[in-house]
């Protein structure tokens, strides 16, 4: 089958370049030779048009709103799958037998605690340090406990540190939340599931038994599938670049806690909590419509708008749905609930969300369930950041085992000042 191209005329001359097929999505203009055959870079801050890598583990499709892991809906992989399970998917590719998912959930199971030394890093933090802080600090210290898990070239070491940190991050997360309360840390009990595990840690004490509430689970567990990967997003993008110079697993996952806390990211969910308690009332909903309208105005509308997405967020509808469940079967009426569909109703009929494309993300309705369940709000991303781990560890072994990775080094379009000579400091006049 002859090889499909596109041809660039330039200054140097007129070249073609493969195009090249997924098995669905956009095709991609393969323009490794660009440079060295026309002198010419690309230009595309922000990587709206570029892609950086070949991947098989997430495929979105921004406008029918689709969001496939290894091939399955996160709408079904969010009703009928567990968290361990969809781990697995993203991992190794395929659904997992009922014998290989009793034998990853006993792996993971026996990783999830954590070096007693590193509860002495938590001690070093104030009380009321931000606990995405305090995990940037104690996951990329996970490495130096760990060294027979840092070869990147050993695959069994890989596998190991992959299991490590899926396993610890909730033994992690949950410690973050006992040191800003002044409460002891809880010891993992393996005898509970992934999440169950996750909520008696964080919600239990030593001074009696902790029931896991099925319910607060089922959301949990939903939450964290929903979080899981998000294809080539800011952090995963920060984890793969980060192992394309060769970092450990464990560096190259808190790069990634530190990308995810930025508010246009992963720190979203708290923004948009924080954003809804301040609107407080339908009322005042118009005041920030217009706000968020405004472009001498920097607010933004938290929990909404995507650089993928230009419909509806798959995992925006099903965490809607969640929050009324939750909420109904915990019978608590929140206000903000009530704020944030007023809010979504009035701005998908506002002729500046219509046209701009601007919808409810993933992180729209999150906080209400969260805090619901008890959390506060400051601990939103830290819970992202453990769900997410699973998709950074996935595209971090992907990427490493990938024939064609080489360290990421983009370039850039310089507008500085062209070269000059040194000034001696008695003969220069200020620049002003
Ligand atoms: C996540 O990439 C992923 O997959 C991320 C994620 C994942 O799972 O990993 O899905 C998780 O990060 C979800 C997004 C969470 N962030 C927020 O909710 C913060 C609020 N949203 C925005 O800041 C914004 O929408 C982004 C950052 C999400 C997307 O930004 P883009 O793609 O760079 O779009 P843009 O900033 O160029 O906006 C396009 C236009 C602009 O207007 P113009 O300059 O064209 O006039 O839309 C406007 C923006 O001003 N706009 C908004 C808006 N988001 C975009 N206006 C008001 N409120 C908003 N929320």
């Amino acid at each position: 089958m002859t090889e499909k191209t596109v041809t660039l005329n330039t200054p140097a001359g007129n070249f073609d370049y493969p195009v090249l097929d997924g098995s669905v999505g956009p095709e991609v203009i393969d323009i490794r030779k660009l440079y060295g055959q026309t002198g010419m870079f690309t230009y595309d801050p922000g990587f709206t048009s570029t892609g950086s890598c070949e991947s098989k583990i997430t495929y979105i499709d921004g406008e029918k709103g689709i969001l496939l892991h290894r091939g399955y809906p996160i709408e079904q992989l969010a009703e009928k799958s567990s968290f361990m399970e969809v781990a697995y998917l993203l991992i190794h590719g395929e659904l997992p037998t009922q014998q290989e998912l009793d034998s990853w959930v006993r792996t993971i199971t026996r990783h999830t605690m954590v070096h007693e030394q590193l509860a002495t890093f938590y001690r070093g933090f104030r009380r009321d340090a931000h606990p995405m802080a305090i995990m940037c600090g104690v996951v990329g210290a996970l490495s130096s406990f760990y060294h027979d898990s840092t070869d990147i070239t050993d695959p069994d070491q890989r596998m190991i540190a992959s299991h490590r940190l899926i396993a610890k991050m909730p033994t992690l997360v949950a410690m973050a939340y006992k040191y800003s309360l002044g409460q002891p840390f809880m010891f993992p009990q393996n005898s509970l599931t992934y999440t169950g595990n996750f909520l008696r840690m964080t919600f239990g004490v030593p001074a009696e038994p902790y029931e896991v509430n099925p319910i607060i689970e089922r959301a949990m567990r939903r939450i964290f599938i929903l979080h899981a990967d998000h294809e080539q997003n800011a952090s995963t993008s920060t984890v793969r670049l980060a192992g394309s110079s060769g970092a450990n697993p464990f560096a190259c996952v808190a790069a990634g806690i530190a990308c995810l806390w930025g508010p246009a990211h992963g720190g979203a969910n708290e923004a948009a909590l924080n954003m809804l308690r301040e609107i407080g009332t339908t009322k005042r909903i118009p005041e920030y419509i217009a706000r968020a309208k405004d472009k001498n105005d920097p607010f933004r509308l938290m929990g909404f708008g995507h650089r993928v997405y230009k419909n509806f967020d798959p995992r925006a509808k099903v965490m809607k749905a969640t929050a009324d469940e939750v909420l109904k079967e915990l019978n608590i009426s929140d206000p903000v609930l009530d704020v944030a569909k007023e809010l979504e109703h009035i701005a998908l009929n506002d002729e500046y969300f219509i046209e701009k494309k601007l919808y409810p993300n993933v992180d729209f309705y999150s906080g209400v369930i969260l805090n619901a369940i008890g959390f506060p709000t400051d601990m939103f991303t830290a819970l992202f950041a453990l769900a997410r781990t699973v998709g950074w560890v996935a595209q971090w072994n992907e990427m490493i085992s990938d024939p064609e990775q080489k360290i990421g080094r983009p370039r850039q379009l310089y507008v500085g000042a062209p070269q000059r000579d040194y000034v001696p400091v008695e003969k220069r006049t200020s620049a002003a």
